[in-house]
């Protein structure tokens, strides 16, 4: 099976004047097709710098990167955003709503970027509100819903266009422990009845149970891959077999 995200041998350093920060050290990490996977670690550890790098808004400094079987570090940057539009949705901490727009209108502009307009894309914005259960809240505004709800709005607008990856950052952090719960559900019926590749990012103990794959990165390498389901996919076998012996170690207490 080919993994949905392929990350080889990734490093990056940030630069800044005569400073420059090792973020991340020769990565190496699938995202399959059907697997929700969760990426830990401390605070600055790396981990939003390699879900921005599997996303592409970021670039390594050196390794390779396939997303859907294409490799992006070769690209120009010009080529960059039409990967990550035809095929990776984003769900961040702060929701990212446009705060002037109704709950419709946030997810058409979604689809508009995708050439999906008018009619169709009141349509389509109607039944991916109704997938994550906000049927009712299609004219509303930002300001008048809960956090979970907001959350819910972001996931539907990241779905626009129905791409194959999405990544979350900290998705669950403003959240009670109940509707984090309930979007992270939601998540992971994406990945395991629609098939996507799901990577979330997280500090969030309350639902390590609910992904398939836990990786732990400190200090900008993994060190530890946990197989949460005992389900080993073919795809993931790979990369987990890399870290397993020091998996029981690191996840004592954790999970
Ligand atoms: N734009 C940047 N310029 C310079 N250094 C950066 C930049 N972004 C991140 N870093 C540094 O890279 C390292 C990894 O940061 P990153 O944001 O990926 O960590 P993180 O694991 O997501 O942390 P947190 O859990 O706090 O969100 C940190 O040392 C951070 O200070
Ligand atoms: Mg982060």
């Amino acid at each position: 099976m080919q993994p949905a995200i392929r990350v080889r041998g990734v490093s990056k350093v940030y630069s800044e004047g005569s400073m420059r920060v090792s973020a991340l050290e020769e990565i190496d990490l699938d995202v399959c097709s059907g697997e929700v996977l969760l990426l830990m670690g401390p605070s600055g550890s790396g981990k939003t710098t390699l879900l921005s790098i599997m996303g592409c808004i970021l670039r390594p400094t050196s390794g390779s990167v396939r997303v859907a079987g294409i490799e992006t570090t070769t690209m120009s940057q010009r080529d960059l955003p039409a990967v990550r539009l035809q095929h990776i949705g984003f769900v961040f901490q702060a929701f990212n709503l446009f705060p002037t727009l109704t709950v419709s209108e946030n997810v058409e502009v979604a689809l508009d970027l995708k050439g999906i307009r008018g009619q169709r894309a009141r349509r389509q914005a109607r039944e991916l509100l109704a997938e994550v259960g906000l049927s009712e809240k299609v004219n509303t505004l930002p300001a008048d819903l809960s956090g979970g709800q907001k959350q819910r709005v972001a996931l539907a607008r990241a779905l626009a266009g129905d791409p194959e990856v999405l990544l979350a950052d900290e998705p669950t952090a403003a959240l009670d422990s109940h509707t984090g719960r309930t979007v992270m559900q939601l998540m992971c019926d994406l990945a395991h009845q629609r098939d996507r590749a799901v990577a979330i990012v997280t500090h969030d103990n309350r639902i390590l149970d609910m992904g398939d794959r836990i990786v732990r990165i400190e200090d900008g390498r993994i060190v530890a891959t946990q197989n949460v389901q005992g389900l080993l996919s073919q795809c993931s076998s790979q990369t987990s077999n890399t870290h397993s012996e020091s998996a029981d170690a690191a996840y004592t207490g954790a999970v």
